[in-house]
């Protein structure tokens, strides 16, 4: 295939953001079981920060196993704009950093992709400037940025926020960032992210206490030291980075993405079905492997990369959404729609974000048994769900409609399907392949 520039891609593949009339939906028929193997595509919040790091290198950078999603296609049109010449190749990137202005971020883009955000590291610590919107709130939760900005203060750069853009510069002659000991009052991973880019390149040693510890940064940081970057303790609470005065090419493959691995295993788990996913690295699963065999099914590894799911009665249990390695809250969703089906009671506490509970009143639009309370919801287990009308919320919600109908009885409708693109590669394929019954179609409601 041949390679086409970003912008051409993103004018044909980008999933519109459509109104009422003619709104794409998925139409799901429940009760159909699923059987063979499903392949995992690579991880949207890896391929993500990677992107956002390849602005570290003024030479080019090929990621591969790059998901094709809506929030890549976005990620690298910010990228395009910032200078940056990308080609794709299938799963193939080409990110060329050379020619950056790193005060061109545009607005409307970065503003509806937080992790665009992220790039702020990478861009002060090369440049000595930058210029970025903040990228709000949304549907989970306010999410706000003060340990980025304080960890890049604590390294010596200047910030300050003017009508919603974050402007930054390094103080001194040679606005190089300094190294600095910054302890994170909470382990956020965009915040370990953004202050991991910048220390790369900047003068001495930063030590990050109280570091995010998910897959993802650990990917990140092999990702910089193939680039040349010096970082030890990637995947812990302290991570030392030693600058280094520059960063070269490299060639980095994107790791399985666990969250789509975890809602196709929930997949086989609400269907009462046995299914194969591959690739899959399953240490990233632990919490999640955990779980489901609390509720009783069995998750066997064969051979290195492939995970098998093998269905059980389904038990209630008690879900606490954790920084990594924790539960992850980014599986809740899918979760609590196991859990709905389970017998008995569960308590489902979302400890992360302040407003990832929205899809239990979509859930209980399909007969599900919860009660909300603060960050808790109380589950009790029905015998099955029944299809329904539903709307997605955020991009966990709507994967945990989707399963939901597809172990309900009847037929279930999700819309908001703009959610699910950002997020999911191809999930209406995937699952057709394992025998589910869904189709995308045009309402013309
Ligand atoms: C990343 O978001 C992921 N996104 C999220 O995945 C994931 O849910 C989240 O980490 C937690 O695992 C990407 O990687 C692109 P945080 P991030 O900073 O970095 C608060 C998905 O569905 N906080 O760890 O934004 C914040 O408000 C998405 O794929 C501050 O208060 O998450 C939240 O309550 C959703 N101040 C908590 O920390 C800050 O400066 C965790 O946020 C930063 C964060």
């Amino acid at each position: 295939m041949e390679d086409k520039t970003i912008s051409s891609v993103s004018k044909i593949t980008q999933s519109p953001l459509t109104n009422k009339e003619n709104e794409p939906v998925l139409e799901i028929w429940g009760g159909h079981p699923l059987s063979g193997t499903v392949t995992i595509s690579g991880a949207k919040n890896s391929a993500l920060v990677l992107m956002a790091g390849s602005l570290l290198c003024p030479e080019d950078c090929r990621l591969s196993n790059v998901p094709d999603l809506v929030d890549i296609r976005r990620m690298s049109q910010i990228l395009t704009a910032l200078g940056a010449k990308i080609t794709k190749n299938g799963d193939i990137l080409n990110i060329d950093a050379r020619e950056i202005n790193p005060t061109k971020a545009p607005y409307d883009l970065v503003s509806q992709l937080r992790a665009s955000f992220f790039a702020i590291g990478a861009l002060l610590t090369r440049f000595g400037t930058v210029r970025i919107p903040l990228p709000g709130g949304c549907a989970i939760g306010a999410r706000p940025v003060e340990l980025h900005v304080k960890g890049l203060q604590a390294m010596g750069a200047n910030v300050f926020i003017d009508s919603g853009i974050v402007q930054a510069n390094v103080k001194g002659r040679n606005s190089r960032l300094q190294g600095a000991k910054i302890y994170l009052d909470y382990p956020s991973v965009g915040a370990t992210e953004t202050i991991l880019m910048a220390a790369t390149l900047a003068e001495g040693e930063t030590i990050i206490e109280n570091a995010a510890q998910e897959p993802e940064i650990v990917d990140l940081a092999n990702f910089c030291c193939a680039m040349g970057a010096k970082i030890r303790g990637a995947g812990t609470k302290k991570i030392i980075i030693s600058g280094v005065e520059r960063l070269h090419s490299v060639d980095y493959r994107v790791i399985p993405d666990r969250i789509e691995a975890g809602t196709f295993l929930v997949a086989g788990a609400i269907t009462r079905s046995e299914i194969a996913l591959s690739p899959v690295i399953s240490e990233h699963l632990i919490p999640v492997i955990a779980k489901l065999e609390t509720v009783g099914c069995r998750v066997i590894a064969e051979s290195g990369d492939c995970l098998k799911l093998i269905p059980g009665a389904l038990k209630g249990t008690d879900i606490e959404t954790l920084p990594y390695p924790g539960f992850p809250t980014d599986m809740q969703a899918q979760f609590m729609a196991l859990l709905s089906i389970s017998e008995g009671n569960s308590v489902v506490s979302e400890t992360v974000f302040e407003n990832r509970l929205r899809h239990v009143a979509e859930l209980q639009r399909m007969g599900a048994n919860i009660r909300v309370k603060g960050n808790h919801a109380f589950i009790e287990g029905v015998p099955m769900l029944s299809g329904a009308p539903v709307m997605a919320t955020d991009l966990r919600a709507s994967a945990a409609l989707v399963l939901a109908g597809l172990a309900a009885q009847g037929k279930t409708i999700v819309r908001g399907l703009h959610h699910l693109d950002r997020g999911y590669e191809n999930l209406e394929d995937k699952l057709q392949g394992l025998g589910a019954k869904l189709e995308r179609v045009i309402s013309n409601q």
